[in-house]
């Protein structure tokens, strides 16, 4: 066991502290304009080079370790998560996102989370795949006045559909009127958050950064907007109106929901946690099924037997709750996009005392990266890692693999709350659009990444719509 850890946990592995490869200073400070434009291009640079355990002395005082091996995962998540702290690249979203979910810390983060679990429960998130399929209904049924052969922009379509199930989830039919200033909202707030977060510079001194980069204006009217959607919905429930009786949608979930003491939510907290689930509930699953898509096109086999199970469970009918344990395949599919595109493709935190992780001394305050992109292709838990097989997540496929090889969803304490939510509504999506259309490749070639707040297809993703 080791001095600096709060939690006593011991080291990953029990060896002589070491030190970490890496670059030097003076090759560091080369490397702050390529991570500020691709961290993760960066990221695979020094990977590649070093190892999965590397030391970047970005700043003078500030230390940056990337941790690419599942067991490094394991450590700062979950085994001795007491010692990490969200870092401080998640400070440009807590200007906006407040002291929700995502963002906050301490007895806060502790308090809210146990309020909120409880309705992103399997039984109570269940009642939304109605809502779901709905919605997805509603956007198959666009593609369906379009001809044969037509281009879609998939990735803007996935972006809505999620949108709109989150949407609907929240505020149930409230939303309706609002929909499109609240979609210009969050897609505003995802812009912004991506501008600072890849700008290094903004780190020291975030609030006053971010109020001299361009588009802080835009910025403020679209949290305005948000806010006052989010205001008039609350008020108007709080009230006694909107359409209750028909639906129990989150807002409502939130609005009863009581602390241990009996007291409620405060208006703001309720303001930072809806604003926290549009984000975190939206952009993140419209990227797996925007993969997914792509992923499918370019592996026909792999299409035709994600039709054959979907014809085969559902017979043409929308998918009920006790299909998604049947769909295996589409969830195996789904699980491969989400390994080799993770939407959150880096988590990263803050140590607050010294640790050693992998026999390496990590000093208080350095920034630990965990970068699922790279740990999900990790060789010492994945054969052939760059290759598309969703097979690897069959059933009893992946025995004697590291549990923490595959961490799309983050894991430990501070894992997705909403995972429950994301595997109803990507399985529904998938299958829905299987029944109906086959989207085939458009010229172009193999879209290439662009890690933003998630990682999105550069340009956004287009493919020819064809009906089955
Ligand atoms: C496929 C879709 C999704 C993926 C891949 C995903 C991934 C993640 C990851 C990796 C984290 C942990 C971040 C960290 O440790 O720094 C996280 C946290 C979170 N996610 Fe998701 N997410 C998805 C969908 C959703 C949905 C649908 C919701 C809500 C409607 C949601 C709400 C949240 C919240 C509130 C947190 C913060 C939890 C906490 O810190 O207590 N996510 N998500």
């Amino acid at each position: 066991m080791h001095a600096g850890s709060t939690t006593g946990q011991a080291p990953v592995r029990a060896t002589a502290p070491r030190t970490a490869a890496g670059p030097g200073r003076a090759e560091a400070a080369l490397l702050l304009p390529e991570i500020g434009r691709d961290p993760l291009s960066a990221a695979l640079g020094l990977y590649r080079r070093y190892g999965d355990l590397v030391r970047v002395p970005l700043l003078p005082r500030h230390t940056l370790f990337l941790m690419c091996h599942p067991a490094h995962a394991e450590h700062v998540l979950v085994s001795n998560e007491a010692n990490y702290r969200k870092a401080a690249t998640y400070r440009p979203l807590r200007v906006f996102l407040g002291d929700g979910l995502v963002t906050s810390e301490g007895a806060l983060w502790e308090r809210q989370r146990r309020l909120i679990q409880p309705i992103f429960s399997h039984r109570r998130v269940s009642g939304f795949l109605p809502g779901m399929t709905a919605q997805v209904r509603g956007t198959l049924d666009g593609w369906d006045l379009l001809p044969d052969g037509a281009l879609v922009h998939v990735s803007e379509t996935m972006s809505r559909l999620t949108l709109n199930i989150v949407g609907e989830a929240l505020f149930g039919a409230d939303l309706r009127g609002a929909g499109e200033r609240v979609s210009a909202a969050v897609t505003g707030m995802q812009d912004f958050a991506t501008t600072a977060m890849r700008n290094p510079l903004l780190l020291p001194a975030p609030r006053l950064g971010l109020r001299t980069t361009p588009g802080y204006r835009t910025w403020r009217g679209t949290v305005e907007a948000i806010d006052a959607v989010v205001e008039q919905v609350a008020a108007e429930r709080r009230a006694g109106g909107g359409p209750a009786g028909e639906r129990h949608d989150l807002m409502d979930a939130l609005l009863e929901a009581r602390y241990e003491d009996g007291s409620a939510i405060s208006p703001g907290q309720l303001r930072d946690e809806i604003v926290t689930f549009l984000m975190a509930g939206h952009e993140t699953s419209a990227t797996v099924l925007t993969w997914t898509c792509h992923l499918l096109a370019a592996h026909p086999a792999a299409r035709r037997r994600l039709e054959e199970e979907v014809d085969g469970v559902l017979g043409g009918r929308e998918p009920e709750l006790a299909d998604v344990d049947r769909l295996v395949w589409t969830k195996a599919v789904l699980s491969e996009a989400m390994r080799l595109y993770p939407p959150f493709w880096t988590l990263e935190r803050s140590a607050v005392e010294d640790d050693e992780i992998d026999g390496v001394p990590v000093p208080a305050g350095s920034t630990v990266a965990v970068p699922p992109y790279l740990v999900h292709r990790h060789p010492a838990a994945w054969d052939n890692p760059e290759g598309f097989d969703p097979s690897r997540f069959l059933p009893g496929a992946g025995e004697g693999r590291p549990k923490h090889a595959f961490i799309p969803f983050g894991s430990g304490r501070r894992g997705c709350v909403g995972n429950v939510f994301a595997l109803l509504e990507t399985v529904a999506a998938v299958a829905m659009l299987a029944q109906r259309f086959r989207l085939d490749l458009a010229p172009g070639g193999v879209p290439r990444v662009q890690p933003t707040v998630t990682l999105r297809p550069r340009g956004g993703l287009r493919m020819v719509l064809r009906r089955r």
